[in-house]
């Protein structure tokens, strides 16, 4: 009989996760092996996970939904009815809280009448403390919790929990290695996530991101370029590189090989189209823009978070950018890769954000006129250095300005939309539209949202005349 390790509990630290060590990331091939008994623990069971946040969160549920299948799980698309409910939490802003907070009070509820049902969180939410206080005490029903540095553990964790009976919380507060080599499973036939790197060691002064998902890890080269040939062999069509804040990929590993030259490796891979998120403003290589327009498999896409106009509030929020830099990176995309997409991320509403300074956002907003923006009211994360400044700026205020930064994204996303219309668009196709099953939807290479009627199938390409758009998306007919 194989020994089942015993679990102790470990509690997550904040005060630990804030001080990187210099400790060297180890990269660990072979730490997942299942033993005979976690290979059958999953049968006649089936799971359901459901995931909040990110790309990263997405990726990190196609993993657990990897070692899940491995064990002999078998997934629902059913929470009510599943054996085992796992939610991959987000930690980002309070609402993103909320809503798994909301679930977890309905999956109390069901257990009350489902005895058998075993759930837990992971995530980043339990990589904070406050989680683990407002979750342990108040939810003595939960089954067991794990943060974003123990998910290779989830087969003791599960054996602990369905043989012991017992409540396992396992959240590493350490920056975290690199596990290569879990479970492969993707969700999509052919779009594929391939992480790069992990972690992130900015600190922006409103962020919980580099608290939950630790310092910097790049992974190896070779192993990315491995996964993409293998993908690439399956049929794939599209993948995007992730991470955190993918042009600091290779500084950790001592920085000679780049970012740039990643995606350039990436790119002669032939893999028909590949993105990237997230990149950020600063040590946004201008060599990037070059590789960009030389490959026509790199997407014509860039999401390039700026977060305000002023520079008084950047600098506030640690990220010292001047606002014409910014100004000429997005000049030299422009110049060089022909339709290039460009979205950002704004934040309204940092602690005393006067009306002069969200002026500038609106200022910056016009000048560039990006295709999208994901906007969002400042939240304040407990442990962060903004969430301790006293704020003299009401929600109302804030809100207000949120709806006015709305009216701009709507008008400039309807405005480029508009462009497009008359032309023909490569279409790569992801199925039927949600809202019309006479319409089907997909992605040009430049990642704008094609509703079309035609024939096609998930994974086709198609050529598609753009005949109108709508707010956040364009419509046409696929060219026979
Ligand atoms: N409050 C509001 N928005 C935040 N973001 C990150 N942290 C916060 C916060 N505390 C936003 C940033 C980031 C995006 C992923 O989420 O705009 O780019
Ligand atoms: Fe958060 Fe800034 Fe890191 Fe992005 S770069 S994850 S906003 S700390």
């Amino acid at each position: 009989m194989e020994k089942i390790i015993k679990l102790e509990n470990i509690y997550p630290d904040l005060s630990k996760a804030r001080s990187r060590g210099s400790k060297a990331i180890k990269y660990l091939n072979n730490l997942f092996e299942l033993t005979s008994a976690q290979k059958k623990l999953g049968l006649k069971k089936t799971f359901f996970v459901r995931t909040y946040g990110c790309q990263a969160n997405e990726r990190d549920s196609e993993t657990i939904k990897g070692i899940l299948t491995a064990m002999g799980f078998v997934q629902s698309n059913d929470w009510k009815k599943a054996n085992l409910v796992i939610l991959n939490t987000c930690a980002i802003r309070q609402n993103a809280e909320d809503k798994a907070f909301g679930m977890l009070g309905a999956l109390k509820a069901l257990k009350r009448k489902n005895k058998d049902l075993v759930f837990g969180l992971c995530g980043c939410m339990p990589q904070q403390e406050k989680t683990i206080k407002e979750v342990g005490h108040f939810f003595k029903e939960i089954n067991f919790i794990f943060g974003t540095h123990n998910i290779y553990e989830l087969p003791a964790i599960l054996e602990n929990v369905y043989k012991y009976k017992k409540q396992v919380i396992r959240v590493y507060s350490h920056e975290g290695d690199v596990i290569e080599n879990l479970p492969d499973y993707r969700e999509n036939k052919h779009k594929a996530l391939v992480n790069i790197m992990y972690g992130c060691d900015h600190f922006c002064s409103y962020c919980i991101v580099p608290y939950t998902r630790g310092t910097i890890r790049s992974r190896d080269s070779l192993a990315i370029i491995k996964e993409v040939l293998t993908l690439k062999k399956l049929g794939y069509k599209d993948i995007t590189l992730l991470g955190q804040n993918v042009n600091s990929y290779g500084i950790d590993l001592g920085g000679k090989y780049r970012f740039v030259n990643l995606l350039e490796d990436v790119a002669k891979t032939g893999i028909k189209r590949i993105r990237f998120a997230t990149s950020n403003p600063w040590n946004f290589d201008e060599e990037i823009i070059d590789v960009m327009a030389k490959y026509p498999n790199l997407m014509a896409y860039i999401h390039l978070p700026i977060q305000s106009g002023s520079e008084a509030i950047l600098k506030k929020m640690n990220r010292g950018m001047k606002i014409n830099t910014y100004l000429s990176l997005i000049k030299k995309i422009r110049k060089q890769i022909k339709n290039c997409t460009i979205s950002t991320d704004l934040i309204v509403g940092f602690p005393n954000e006067s009306d002069k300074d969200f002026k500038q956002t609106i200022k910056l907003y016009k000048k560039v006129k990006f295709d999208n923006a994901y906007t969002f009211i400042y939240s304040p994360r407990i442990g962060t250095p903004a969430a301790s400044v006293v704020d003299k700026i009401d929600l109302k205020t804030k809100q207000k300005r949120l709806t006015k930064l709305n009216e701009l994204v709507r008008k400039y996303s309807k405005w480029n939309n508009n462009k497009y219309i008359g032309k023909t668009l490569e279409v790569l196709v992801d199925g039927k539209s949600k809202t019309d099953t006479n319409t089907l939807t997909g992605y040009s290479h430049n990642w704008k949202v094609i509703n079309f009627t035609g024939n096609a199938k998930p994974g086709d390409f198609v050529k598609v005349k753009i005949t109108g758009s709508s707010l956040f998306s364009l419509n046409g007919k696929q060219v026979k």
